[in-house]
């Protein structure tokens, strides 16, 4: 029923060593597996209203639950992940769709006018980190007396005017495997407290982390094109999903796009928690900038990305781009070792239904690149080889 955000898999044949492998998300380097602090946490790490669970979704569980919506109308934008509606939707809220361009802009006078009586509260993603017109929202929302949901998930160390994405509503969700290298990590808060929501207390399977941490840490080995890290991740990856139907329980990708009741009271895991405190932020933030603006110089001509300017302050996630030969352009670059995502091809069963043309565009058009903290100038460079050769080659 739900989609994610596919990503290519690497090729099982044995690429050649010289071929560029660039990943989608963050690796993890081996150094970041060594207990200790690297650097001061920033926020939501440090907001006294936050909790952790081991994905993002059982948050937007949780807060859905703080705020009472069960039977309550939520107002939700038309284009979407679909996990974050399976949430509200397993926490008993009614949703009512806003229209979202294919700019991926957000109209507060559009979603204004859709308020009625029966809405509750206002969800807002923030996509790729770039944020939605927040300050408008939140006044509209304290005008109308609606609870206000920040969707982070691709919003970690974004923030607008000073203020960081997620210190707006009244509950917020960051998805951290999405900006960092831990197999699992979502941070929701809530500015008013959690009510009587239980603290997460299970935590996730050993095998299970330890399985994604390998997976990213092979990652980290073949970007940096280490000998015979390309063939030992694939062969790491089939031994992986071997061991779990030998152990009688199904392989779970990381980023599985299922909603799993059963893990809503499942917090972040130990690993995760260790690599998180390695991190360095304000080198992290400052990199992807760079990144972004590295490739929106050389790739604007021919792949202008859905946000053109990178306001201050803004860590974004991905570049991402429309493209009419998008099935095309993804073969192509996964064939030179690029992983790219599609923004969101699958939509929801409870989706809208041709209601909103521009979310359909996007859902047939959008993809995104990575512009992540582990890309230095060489794999940048092979980006932007790989993304002209691709375009050049389906046009
Ligand atoms: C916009 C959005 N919200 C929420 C989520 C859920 O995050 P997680 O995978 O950590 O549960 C995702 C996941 O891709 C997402 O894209």
């Amino acid at each position: 029923m739900t989609a994610l955000a596919r990503t290519a898999e690497p090729a099982a044949a044995t690429p050649p060593r010289s071929r560029a492998w660039i990943p989608l998300f963050p690796t993890l380097w081996p150094s970041m597996m060594r207990p200790g602090t690297a650097a001061p946490m920033p926020f939501p790490f440090t907001d006294p209203g936050r909790r952790a669970f081991t994905f993002a979704r059982y948050g937007i569980f949780a807060i859905a639950q703080a705020l009472g919506l069960r039977g309550r109308e939520v107002l939700f934008p038309a284009f979407f992940h679909c996990v974050e509606l399976d949430a509200l939707l397993a926490a008993g809220a009614r949703i009512k769709f806003f229209h979202v361009g294919r700019d991926l802009q957000i109209d507060p006078d559009d979603i204004g006018r859709r308020v009625t009586s029966q809405t509750a509260a206002l969800y807002v993603i923030h996509y790729a980190g770039f944020p939605a017109p927040i300050r408008d929202l939140r006044q509209l929302c304290q005008e109308r007396g609606l609870a206000l949901i920040e969707d982070c998930a691709h919003a970690l160390l974004s923030s607008t005017a000073g203020e960081p994405l997620g210190s707006f509503g009244h509950g917020a969700v960051f998805s951290l495997p999405k900006s960092l290298p831990t197999p699992d990590g979502g941070v929701a808060l809530m500015s008013n407290g959690w009510a009587n929501i239980p603290d997460p207390r299970e935590r996730p399977a050993h095998s299970w982390v330890a399985a994604h941490a390998l997976s990213l840490m092979l990652s980290n080995l073949e970007m940096r094109k280490l000998p015979a890290a390309a063939p030992a991740r694939s062969i790491g990856l089939r031994m992986g999903k071997a061991a779990f139907r030998a152990s009688g329980r199904d392989y779970v990708p990381m980023g599985t796009p299922d909603f799993d009741l059963t893990q809503a009271n499942t917090n972040i895991s130990r690993l995760s928690q260790r690599i998180l405190a390695r991190q360095d932020f304000a080198a992290i933030a400052t990199r992807r900038r760079a990144n972004y603006a590295y490739l929106l110089a050389r790739l604007q001509d021919i792949a202008p990305p859905i946000f053109g300017e990178l306001p201050v302050g803004v860590c974004p996630l991905f570049y991402p781009f429309r493209s009419d030969r998008r099935e095309a352009l993804f073969g192509a670059l996964r064939d030179q070792g690029v992983e790219i995502g599609e923004f969101w091809p699958d939509n929801h069963f409870y989706g809208p239904n041709g209601e909103f043309p521009d979310a359909d565009v996007l859902r047939r058009t959008a993809l995104w690149l990575p512009c992540h903290q582990d890309l230095g100038a060489e794999a940048l460079d092979s980006l932007v080889d790989a993304v002209r050769r691709a375009v050049a080659g389906v046009s």
